[in-house]
C-alpha cells in the first residue's frame, strides 16, 4: 500500500515569523494518520519550523540541495546540513530550478545520490512544458527526465517519491484533468518498472503537482496511480492545505 503524501512547497515565501506561525497552525490541524503530510519552507526557516513541528504528524523537507557535502560552494546547502536541520525530505529537479537556475538531468542525478547518501527522502520532479505537450513530446520528455534515476541499487530507492508536475499547470490555475494526470502517472510507473522492476514501481509514490486546490484535489486523488500532491500556492494558507490534506477520493469535482 502506498500511503498518500500531501506535500507543501512554500517556494520563496514566508519570513521566519510567518513560517513558524503557519507551521504551528498546521501542527494543530493535521492529525490524520492515514495521510502523510509534509511542508517545505525556505532554508532560513527550516530549523525553527522543525522546532515548531516537534511532536506533530507534519514532516519537514527542503526545496533543493547541493550534491557535495561541504566545501567552497557559495550560496549552496548540503544534504547533511538539511538533515541536521530536521529535514526528512528534499525536493529535487523542480521545474523552476530547471527553467530558471540551470538544473539538468545530470544535476538531478547527483542531487539524488547525495540525498540518498544522507538518508533524506527524495521527491524528484518531472514534467513537460506546454510547447512539449503540444508537440506531442510529453512521453519522450518524461522518459528522458526519468533517466536521471538510473544507476542506483534498487534497495536504496525505497524512499523515492516522484512528482509529476506539468509545467503548464504550475501556478497557472490550469490543473491537468484527472485523466491526464492518471495517464502520465501510469506512464511514469511503467518506466520505473522497466528501469528497475515491478516491485519498485509498485511501491513508489507518484505525486501530482500543478494548481492543486481544495476544489480539485478530490478528483485528482481519486485516480489509481496518483499517490499524493505537491502543492505550491495553496500550501501557503492553513485552511487550503488542511482541506487538501483531508481530500476525499471518489468525490466527483469539476476540474475547472
Ligand atoms: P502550484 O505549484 O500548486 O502553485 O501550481 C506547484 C509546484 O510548483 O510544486
Amino acid at each position: 500500500m502506498r500511503k498518500p503524501l500531501i506535500a507543501g512547497n512554500w517556494k520563496m515565501n514566508k519570513t521566519l515569523g510567518e513560517a513558524v506561525s503557519l507551521a504551528r497552525e498546521l501542527k494543530a490541524r493535521l492529525k490524520d494518520d492515514a495521510v502523510e503530510t509534509l511542508i517545505c519552507p525556505p532554508y532560513p526557516a527550516l530549523a525553527l519550523v522543525a522546532e515548531a513541528l516537534r511532536g506533530s504528524k507534519v514532516a519537514l523537507g527542503a526545496q533543493d540541495l547541493h550534491w557535495e557535502d561541504s566545501g567552497a560552494f557559495t550560496g549552496k546547502v548540503s544534504a547533511p546540513m538539511l538533515q541536521s536541520a530536521g529535514c526528512l525530505y528534499v525536493i529535487i529537479g523542480h521545474s523552476e530550478q530547471r527553467q530558471l537556475f540551470g538544473e539538468t538531468d545530470e544535476t538531478v542525478h547527483k542531487k539524488l545520490e547525495a540525498a540518498l547518501r544522507a538518508g533524506l527522502k527524495p521527491i524528484v520532479c518531472v514534467g513537460e512544458t506546454l510547447a512539449e505537450r503540444e508537440a506531442q513530446r510529453t512521453w519522450k520528455v518524461l522518459e528522458t527526465q526519468l533517466e536521471a534515476l538510473k544507476g542506483f541499487a534498487p534497495a536504496t530507492l525505497a524512499t523515492l517519491v516522484i512528482a509529476y508536475e506539468p509545467v503548464w499547470a504550475i501556478g497557472t490555475g490550469k490543473v491537468a484533468t484527472p485523466e491526464q494526470a492518471q495517464e502520465a502517472h501510469l506512464f511514469i510507473r511503467k518506466r520505473l518498472a522497466s528501469l528497475y522492476d515491478a516491485n519498485l514501481a509498485g511501491g513508489t509514490r507518484i505525486l501530482y503537482g500543478g494548481s492543486v486546490k481544495p476544489d480539485n484535489v478530490d478528483a485528482i486523488m481519486a485516480q489509481q496511480d496518483v499517490d499524493g500532491a505537491l502543492v505550491g500556492g495553496a500550501s501557503l494558507k492553513a485552511d487550503d492545505f488542511t482541506r487538501i490534506a483531508g481530500f476525499k477520493p471518489g468525490v466527483a469535482q469539476s476540474s475547472e
